[in-house]
């Protein structure tokens, strides 16, 4: 090898030095069909209101969230994940109005899939916005129980496929819950509805703008008897595998930016489809610093978003979904 294979004759700056050759360079690629954009809703009508801690993201009444959803089919993002906002007075400890067939959840599919029907209408399944105690599942004697929430789960999941979900999406990380979703699912005549499970979802700070989204943040306690311990990666491929053998369709990882070697780690374990969740605390992050002018916030954020494709996943939950989208349509 001429020089020992080095400088001055090998250069690693001759494919970056025009946007043409660093584009044909390029390792990875965000794609527009990427990207799921999540959407809160809330009752009431003609109403839109900004969720303070998420600048730029709101909450919308059903009829708004179809312009909303206009919106987003017309930057062709293929998926928009539903989250509701449910008023005090409908909480309690069972979640019983998750179950309610006119719910605003079920409404909301049920308009989106009427309207939309090409947009892949995926759903969360878990009970913090529904319970008095804004737990993921039910409580008893100050803890979360685990196999009453998953009986309960698979009958929201079950509700949201009934009402046209394309995938419902568990966030609750109860243990088997993907497994008792599945089979009611089979049962009930919904063989074709999909699971993406949040497989690796953390007790994380990140959080918090969402919880003031949607006023769902835990009454007592914490979440750490159920989401995983930032110190952990083992084990979240071990949570990946089982939601697999279970028969999760799709995977998540969640958050996002702190947890780039766990969707490594996943997606080389498993053969579906990786998805990850840049959550609201890494949004309001980016967000926050470009208000302030220390960061240029379209340029953090196609980083940020490039960074999950280069971990490895395929499919990423984000708020920037659409600002991503308009960038990439050019
Ligand atoms: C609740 C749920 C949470 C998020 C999605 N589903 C919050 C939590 O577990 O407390 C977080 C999303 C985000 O922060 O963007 N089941």
């Amino acid at each position: 090898m001429i020089n020992g294979g080095s400088y001055p004759y090998i250069r690693p700056r001759r494919v970056r030095n025009s946007e043409n050759i660093r584009r044909m360079a390029a390792e990875h690629h965000l794609h527009i069909e990427d990207l799921i954009a999540p959407l809160f809703v809330m009752e009431g009508s003609d109403g839109k209101e900004e969720i303070p801690s998420m600048p730029g993201y709101y909450r919308y009444t059903l009829d708004r969230l179809m312009r909303e959803a206009e919106e987003i089919r017309s930057l062709e993002i293929p998926a928009v994940l539903l989250f509701t906002k449910v008023p005090d007075e409908k909480k309690d400890n069972e979640g019983t109005e998750a179950l309610n067939p006119d719910g605003l959840m079920q409404q909301a599919v049920r308009r989106l899939k009427e309207e939309h029907p090409e947009l892949v209408v995926m759903t969360d399944v878990a009970l913090d916005p529904y319970s008095s105690y804004g737990h993921d599942g039910i409580v008893r004697d100050g803890k979360i129980v685990n196999d009453d929430s998953v009986e309960l789960l698979g009958r929201m999941a079950l509700s949201h496929a009934e009402a046209g979900a394309d995938f419902v999406a568990p966030s609750d990380m109860m243990d088997g819950r993907i497994g008792v979703m599945r089979k009611e699912l089979e049962e009930a005549g919904y063989p074709e509805t999909g699971i993406m499970a949040y497989s690796a979802k953390y007790a994380s700070g990140y959080y918090g703008p969402f919880r003031d989204a949607l006023d769902s943040a835990p009454g007592f306690g914490d979440k750490k008897t159920y989401q995983m311990n930032p110190a952990n990666v083992r084990e979240a491929v071990r949570e990946a595998k089982l939601d697999e053998e279970e028969g999760a369709d799709i995977v998540m990882v969640k958050p996002g930016l702190p947890y780039l070697d766990v969707v490594r780690a996943v997606k080389e374990a498993v053969s579906v489809p990786v998805s990850v969740y840049n959550v609201s605390g890494e949004y309001a992050m980016i967000k926050a610093a470009a208000a302030n002018g220390w960061l240029d916030g379209e340029q953090a954020m196609m980083e940020a978003l490039i960074g999950f494709k280069r971990a490895g996943a395929d499919l990423i939950a984000t708020y920037f979904a659409k600002e991503a989208a308009r960038l990439l349509k050019g």
